[in-house]
């Protein structure tokens, strides 16, 4: 840790083991820990620094969870809203390993389409299915666009 990250420690404790979640879009800390199906209670021990001092891109989120790895899905999940996040795991105190989010071509099964007439959304067993396009998320069954707020459309 640098200086400055050691004086955040004053915000945020130096964790043993666990996941560092950073370089999240200033306030949507709490829309990556709702997008892995962290709400409400939870037995984790989480730390949560929102719209503090970032050099690179002014101000930023960061999320530590204690003795958590991310799966893989959970990663590509947090892509949807945080692209520029990074995740660091954390062993023995030190970033023992630090990758950037990819946003992947298609979303299954995490999106609900907005459009009630949707296959998707009738008792058909079908999966909900978009392709992320640089304007956003678009169902590959009725061809709708959801443009903002994914955290809203999460299954
Ligand atoms: N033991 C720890 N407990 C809690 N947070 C930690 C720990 N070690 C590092 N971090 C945090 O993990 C993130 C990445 O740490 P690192 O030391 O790689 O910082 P960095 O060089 O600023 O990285 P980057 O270039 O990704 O910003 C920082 O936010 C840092 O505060
Ligand atoms: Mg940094
Ligand atoms: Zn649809």
């Amino acid at each position: 840790m640098n200086g400055d990250d050691a004086r955040k420690g004053l915000l945020i404790s130096p964790i043993e083991n666990g996941t560092v979640i950073d370089h999240i879009a200033a306030g949507e800390a709490l829309n990556v820990l709702r997008i892995i199906g962290i709400t409400g209670t939870t037995q984790e021990s989480i730390s949560v620094a929102t719209n503090v001092k970032s050099g690179k891109r002014g101000k930023k989120d960061i999320v530590k969870i204690v003795n958590r790895e991310l799966r893989k899905e959970e990663v590509d999940r947090i892509a949807l809203i945080a692209p520029h996040a990074s995740i660091n795991i954390i062993r023995n105190y030190c970033v023992y390993d630090k990758k950037g989010v990819e946003t992947p071509p298609f979303v299954v099964g995490i999106v609900r389409c907005p459009n009630p007439g949707c296959i998707s959304n009738t008792s058909e067993p079908i999966p909900s299915k978009f392709q992320v396009q640089p304007k956003g998320l678009r169902c590959l069954y009725c061809d709708w666009l959801i443009t903002k707020d994914i955290t809203s459309h999460i299954i």
